[in-house]
């Protein structure tokens, strides 16, 4: 059977992933990789999730082990709602992993050709979601303080449907969204009346500042809000959740029935127990005192290494550094010279939706030593400097 032929027009969409290809130049050598977004797992709580566990099987039996309802775990709606003004627990639909929930999203609001909005760069899993559905993009260039209100406006004029944003310590760039850009990213998406997606699998994960409020609680009637279990606890329970209109959740709950009928019972259990115990709390702390040190550390390292023609932004939580080269130098290049020496990152072309970025990267610290940090950003720094530019 020739399968390609058989393939809806949609699934002739979906792309091989540019770094997954990158990776298999990785294979079989000893890597120190900056490249991946993975939480670092020595601070998975696995005794308090084993007793937390044990706690539930004890307690529920059966039930948590049944089938249960599309919406979810009555108990961890009720927490999520409490974790955002303007929410309440009819608004909030359990996904397995928030990138359930920009799946849903996409499938109830795309059709083929409908253009969403999204940053320059923006993450790569949203592309992967919304080029399921066949969507065009708008690129919007970003600063320092976040989505620029003028490009914004100019996708919008374009005819943007969906505005996709991640207001808090950016994946890919670290950037964090100011209260004034906030402010102006939701009063153009209002007077457009266009949708926003605001994805927030970072928000905890705040070194520094004051915590600023979410888009969803500046127009809770216009922000779908996607949160995860993901970056404070383990990314391996796949839980998540949106925060929306009830009425729109009523689609998405039975287009959640149609996928996969709901996210696991015992897991959703499990979860809600850690968090209604105040455990969340001490968690949260931790991990955010780790990624500072590796943030600091990730910085240091930058400016101790890199070449002074080149930039960087200095994220305020999250786990990740965007560096942008001087115009005209090829990350992809560099990333070749890189893995031969035995260090890899992400080169930033696959982030963006318009072919740009060729001379930007990306730099996780959430996984590797102190040390690995200051020996892998020499490394890199080594390769920048002998690069003519
Ligand atoms: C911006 C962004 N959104 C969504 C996700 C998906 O997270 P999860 O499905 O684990 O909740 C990630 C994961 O790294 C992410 O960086």
């Amino acid at each position: 059977m020739n399968w390609r032929e058989h393939l809806a027009h949609r699934s002739q969409n979906i792309k091989p992933s540019a770094i997954r290809e990158i990776f298999k130049l990785t294979q079989g050598k000893k890597i120190l990789s900056f490249a991946g977004g993975m939480p670092a797992p020595g601070l998975f709580p696995v005794a308090r999730l084993t007793e937390a566990a044990n706690t539930v099987l004890d307690e529920q039996g059966a039930k948590a082990l049944q089938y249960s309802t599309t919406e979810g775990y009555p108990p961890l709606r009720e927490w999520v709602a409490q974790q955002l003004d303007g929410a309440s627990p009819e608004g909030v639909q359990v996904v397995s992993g928030s990138q359930q929930g920009l799946d849903m999203i996409a499938r109830i609001l795309l059709d083929p050709g409908d253009k969403v909005a999204v940053t320059a760069p923006t993450y790569m899993g949203a592309l992967l979601a919304f080029d399921a559905f066949e969507a065009s993009y708008l690129p919007v260039s970003i600063d320092d303080d976040g989505m620029e209100l003028e490009s914004l406006e100019r996708a919008l004029e374009s005819g943007a449907k969906l505005i996709y944003a991640i207001a808090n310590f950016d994946n890919p760039t670290g950037i964090t969204m100011s209260l004034e850009r906030r402010h102006g990213v939701v009063e153009l998406a209002r007077r457009y009346g266009v949708p926003i997606y605001e994805d927030n699998p970072y928000g905890e994960l705040r070194f520094e500042g004051d915590d600023l409020p979410h888009l969803y609680e500046l127009a809770p009637d216009l922000v779908i809000y996607g949160g995860t279990f993901s970056k404070i606890v383990v990314p391996g329970f796949r839980l998540g959740w949106l925060v929306a209109d009830p009425e729109l959740l009523t689609t998405v709950t039975r287009t959640k029935q149609a996928s996969d009928l709901h996210t696991a019972t015992f897991t959703q259990m499990v979860a809600y127990e850690v968090l209604r115990d105040g455990f969340i709390d001490g968690q949260v702390e931790q991990i955010r005192d780790y990624y500072r040190k590796q943030r600091d550390a990730m910085l240091a390292a930058l400016e101790k290494s890199f070449p002074k023609e080149v930039h960087w932004t200095r994220p305020r939580g999250g786990m990740f550094v965007w560096v942008t080269l001087p115009q005209g130098m090829d990350a992809m290049e560099v990333l070749k010279e890189a893995v031969s020496r035995g260090v890899a990152f992400v080169p930033g072309g696959p982030f963006y939706t318009d072919d740009t970025g060729g001379n930007t990267f990306r730099l996780s610290y959430s996984v590797a030593t102190l040390d690995e940090i200051d020996i892998g950003m020499h490394t890199i720094g080594e390769i920048l400097k002998s690069v003519k530019v």
